[in-house]
């Protein structure tokens, strides 16, 4: 089994990232659980990815037309393709997450590798069965377009199962914002098993 771990914890808190944090307590977790399996990281924070433009998208759209995905403009989307389990962690940025991961799902969003069309209409095509999405908040919350995006995306992508979990209220100094993120930790550890 493959666990495929998309590491966008862009962060201004160097090594005290909390999403960094709640991905590691869970990533540990998870090896001790599935001694067996294998973790692929693809760092995000470190990729350049284009957005899809003028000439670049016409030639994308060509070659999914004409099912000629087999080049290196698609390694993403097969790569998310064929991973048993996925597991991203974003930070929280203007109520969902960072543009570089918004990006990555433009890249991963192919014709004939990970969705296709057919006479039944719109089908996922990869192969995971679960989606982990981390998150940690400087306030509330509340309005989480991130987590709702990628719960739409995972029956969109054919993935069964979506879990979500997040720390909210992590720059409010005057609430116990430490407990919330240790009770994400918790919820982190407890899932990795069954996960
Ligand atoms: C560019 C940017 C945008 C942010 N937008 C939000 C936001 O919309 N809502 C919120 O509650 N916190 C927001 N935050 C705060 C982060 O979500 C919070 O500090 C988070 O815990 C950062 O995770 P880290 O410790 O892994 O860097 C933002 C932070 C940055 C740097």
């Amino acid at each position: 089994m493959k666990l495929l771990y998309i590491d966008c914890c862009i962060t201004v808190h160097g090594s005290a990232s909390r999403t960094a944090a709640l991905a590691e307590t869970f990533l540990s977790a998870w090896r001790a659980a599935h001694p067996e399996a294998d973790i692929e990281t693809l760092d995000l924070k470190t990729l350049t990815l284009n957005p899809l433009l003028g000439n670049a998208l016409r030639l994308r759209e060509t070659l999914q037309g004409e099912g000629r995905t087999e080049g290196a403009s698609f390694a993403l989307a097969r790569q998310f393709a064929a991973a048993d389990r996925i597991v991203i962690a974003a930070p929280y940025w203007e109520l969902s997450f960072p543009a570089q991961l918004r990006l990555y799902i433009e890249h991963i969003a192919a014709q004939g590798i990970t969705f296709d069309y057919t006479s039944q209409g719109q089908v996922g095509l990869c192969r995971a069965e679960k989606l982990l999405f981390l998150t940690t908040a400087g306030g509330s919350l509340e309005a989480n377009c991130g987590s709702e995006h990628w719960r739409a995306l995972c029956p969109f992508f054919g993935i069964g199962e979506y879990h979500f979990i997040g720390a909210p209220m992590q720059d409010v100094k005057e609430i116990d914002h430490e407990a919330l993120l240790r009770d994400a930790l918790s919820q982190a550890k407890a899932l990795a098993e069954s996960f």
